[in-house]
């Protein structure tokens, strides 16, 4: 059989020509980086887990009408989704203060912020995705007013649903970054959610306990990532309840 088109490696994934045109298979690797891949490491079971995950957030986000580049998964390690222009931004929304606005604003983590913030980082791993404002984002044309516009309220729609989802499986959403892709059909361009969803791209913290279950457990070194993937798996039913060991993740079809 002739070798498929891979036409981009990142970090965590690598894409491939689909079998139709406007398609892609993404492929979930093992791999995790932190830091600009200054740290690296491969972690069994990460790339199936997420695969997982990714569909179930993006089959969850379809249901309540915002539009995802998702259309299938095709096995433990690959799903189909459509090819898009990815906008050069991560859109990151954030309800707890952590990570890097804690950091910059001299927070305590875990402090409750007034109302969901939107803030976006100029993707560039050489520069280390910088913060821009929107008047960079704009005044640059990576996208115009109307886009940010649509890509605001679509980001707090993925909010809102993925926080009450998490909630319900006693998880607070402290913060999560969203990709989005442009498509055309004809020649209307839509603006929809793209990349992932997966604890790789969200904080999310144990309500109870305030254990990490993101990949903070790989970045600060706070124990076994497959273990807390799993954990967030479970809870949502993405795994059966009788699988307990990261490592030979039993996946549901
Ligand atoms: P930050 O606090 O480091 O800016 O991260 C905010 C959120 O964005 C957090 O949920 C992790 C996620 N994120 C990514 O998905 N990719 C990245 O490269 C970075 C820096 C953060
Ligand atoms: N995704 C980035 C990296 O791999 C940064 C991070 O998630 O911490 O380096």
């Amino acid at each position: 059989m002739a070798r498929r088109k891979k036409i981009y490696e990142g970090k965590a994934k690598i894409l491939y020509e689909g079998p139709e045109p406007g398609t892609i298979v993404q492929y979930f690797k093992d791999d995790a980086t932190a830091f600009n891949a200054e740290k690296k490491a491969t972690i069994d079971g990460k790339g199936a887990l997420n695969n997982r995950l990714s569909e179930f957030f993006m089959k969850g986000l379809a249901g309540i009408g915002v539009p995802t580049h998702f259309i299938k998964r095709l096995n433990m390690r690959e799903q189909l989704v459509r090819q898009v222009e990815i906008i050069p931004l991560e859109v990151i929304v954030r309800n707890v203060a952590a990570g890097s606005m804690a950091k910059r604003l001299g927070m305590e983590e875990g402090a409750q912020l007034p109302r969901p913030i939107v803030e976006f980082s100029y993707k560039d791993d050489s520069l280390g995705d910088p913060l821009v404002p929107e008047e960079y984002v704009i005044a640059f044309g990576w996208a115009n007013q109307q886009d940010m516009e649509d890509i605001v309220s679509m980001a707090l729609r993925v909010n809102d649903f993925l926080s009450g989802v998490f909630f319900g499986v006693g998880i607070k959403l402290v913060d999560f970054k969203i990709e989005i892709g442009r498509v055309w059909d004809n020649d209307f361009m839509r603006l929809i959610v793209a990349d992932e969803i997966s604890p790789d791209s969200c904080r999310l913290w144990d309500i109870e306990t305030g254990r990490k279950l993101d990949k903070d457990v790989f970045r600060r070194d706070l124990g076994d990532l497959a273990d807390a993937y799993t954990e967030v798996a479970r809870r949502l039913g993405v795994l059966p309840s009788n699988v307990t060991h990261a490592h030979t993740p039993t996946l549901i079809n």
